[in-house]
């Protein structure tokens, strides 16, 4: 994506009122796991085979990027993706800039990625990552070895310069961010000596699971300050297969707009359920959502399941726990939607990450959920929604470079008495190409807006 003066027009798009949603939504694969295994893939010695990867723009950029250090991606005739790499210390200098587009997870492990190599990296993005803050991730690789130089607030554009002779470090997270985690992680692969990340609340656990399952070595233990990983660095990772789970993050847009809109019933197979995923799914069952697991299982070392959904019993406000917030960080925006339905207040508690997502989440979704007519409350770190009655909606919603408030909003207009607009569809193909088709199959409306 880009906010180049030759890139294309905004796309306005409008949701009306939908009758009943019902069907099969198969949504794409996880977009975290994609990075990774762009990533990992690049690295390892011999062929990696990814099944089912997002082709969403974030995840395009990283294989591009992954190009440029040297690695190979490319797609083959099978829909199957291919990726090369050098081992371990063989990434090269890359001969450009990274562009990033609008991908934070993507920029923030690879500047990991390439700490450990004695040469420079330049990163930039859109708008959107040019606002974002990477000091987090630019102080443990420091404390590594690297010189990081950026923008002001160590906002991109910006440099990692390398270290030849990197340094193992043991990093207790001061906020719970798997990207932190995972980029330090990544550093350490090629840093001589054990890497550790103490984390005090644990998060979404897939660069673990990926290092392990690609033959790294891996202690994680339980300390007093929290979940400790131990990585032993420079290991020999060779090329493996890759099976990409569907994301979670994605499958509660769907999952969302049917327990919103009566009388749906949908299945959304092949979800990925790792349990630092799911607090979406533990709050809209505390809630009263109907939603069944089935056919559970563990594909490529990542547990998935089935999820059948259908509207039905009222929902109730409940209160969401700071402590839960890891596993759900990506999926307020659509749980603010649902609790707009639900009997009550909502009340969703430890949310200060969600200020420096793609967008401030927390200030964009309770003016738009105001603008639409639901009653709600802006706290510093949290927000309080009060539901039970239909929305009237009838506005249209600036989407600021941010995919899950473009899809938050187009499924609160599938509920409400008239129809929500979003200003510009662009950002939702970061990480859910297919997106508004996918609704439209369901019996959504969904469509372009020229007003
Ligand atoms: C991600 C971690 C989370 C999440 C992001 C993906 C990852 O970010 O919001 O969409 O793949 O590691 P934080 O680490 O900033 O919480």
């Amino acid at each position: 994506m880009s906010d180049h003066p030759a890139a294309a027009a905004p796309r306005p798009l409008a949701s009306r009122t939908a009758q009943r949603l019902a069907g099969t939504a198969k949504v794409p694969g996880d977009k975290s796991i994609s990075h990774r295994s762009l990533m990992l893939g690049a690295l390892a010695v011999g062929e990696t085979e990814i099944h089912g990867l997002l082709e969403g723009e974030d995840v395009l950029r990283t294989a591009a990027a992954m190009r440029l250090l040297g690695g190979t991606a490319e797609k083959g005739g099978d829909g199957v993706w291919r990726a090369r790499g050098r081992g371990i210390g063989g990434l090269r200098e890359a001969p450009d800039v990274l562009d990033l587009g609008n991908a934070g997870t993507g920029t923030r492990l690879l500047m990991g990625l390439v700490a450990a190599y004695d040469f420079v990296t330049f990163f930039t993005g859109d708008a959107s990552l040019r606002s974002r803050p990477m000091g987090r991730v630019a102080e443990p690789l420091a404390q590594m070895g690297a010189r990081i130089v950026a923008r002001a607030g160590g906002r991109p554009p910006l440099a990692v310069i390398g270290t030849a002779e990197p340094m193992p470090i043991t990093y207790t997270l001061p906020v719970a961010s798997a990207q932190v985690k995972s980029a330090i992680l990544l550093a350490g692969l090629n840093t001589p000596g054990i890497t550790t990340v103490i984390e005090p609340e644990p998060t979404r656990d897939h660069t673990e699971l990926m290092l392990k399952g690609f033959g790294a070595t891996l202690k994680i233990e339980q300390v007093k300050e929290g979940r400790a990983v131990s990585l032993t660095g420079q290991p020999e990772i060779t090329g493996r297969k890759i099976v990409v789970p569907g994301d979670p993050s994605s499958a509660a847009f769907p999952i969302a707009a049917a327990l919103i809109v009566p009388g749906s019933e949908i299945l959304v197979p092949n979800v990925g359920l790792n349990p630092h995923r799911i607090g979406l799914i533990e709050t809209l069952l505390e809630m009263g959502a109907d939603i069944a697991i089935e056919n559970a299982r563990v594909e490529a070392g990542e547990k998935v399941g089935d999820l059948r959904v259908r509207h039905g019993k009222t929902l109730k406000g409940v209160t969401v726990p700071p402590e839960r917030a890891p596993s759900m960080i990506d999926e307020y925006p659509i749980l603010s939607v649902v609790a707009a339905f639900a009997e009550g207040e909502t009340k969703m508690l430890g949310l200060a990450e969600l200020r420096v997502k793609e967008s401030d989440r927390l200030s964009g979704m309770a003016q738009g959920l105001a603008a639409c007519g639901i009653d709600v409350t802006e706290g510093q770190d949290t927000l309080a929604v009060r539901g039970g009655k239909i929305p009237p909606g009838g506005v249209r919603i600036p989407v600021k470079l941010d995919h899950r408030i473009g899809m938050s909003f187009l499924v609160l207009g599938m509920a409400t008495t008239k129809p929500v607009e979003i200003d510009d569809a662009e950002a939702i193909g970061t990480s859910f190409p297919g997106f508004v088709d996918l609704m439209n199959g369901l019996g959504a409306g969904i469509t372009a807006s020229n007003r």
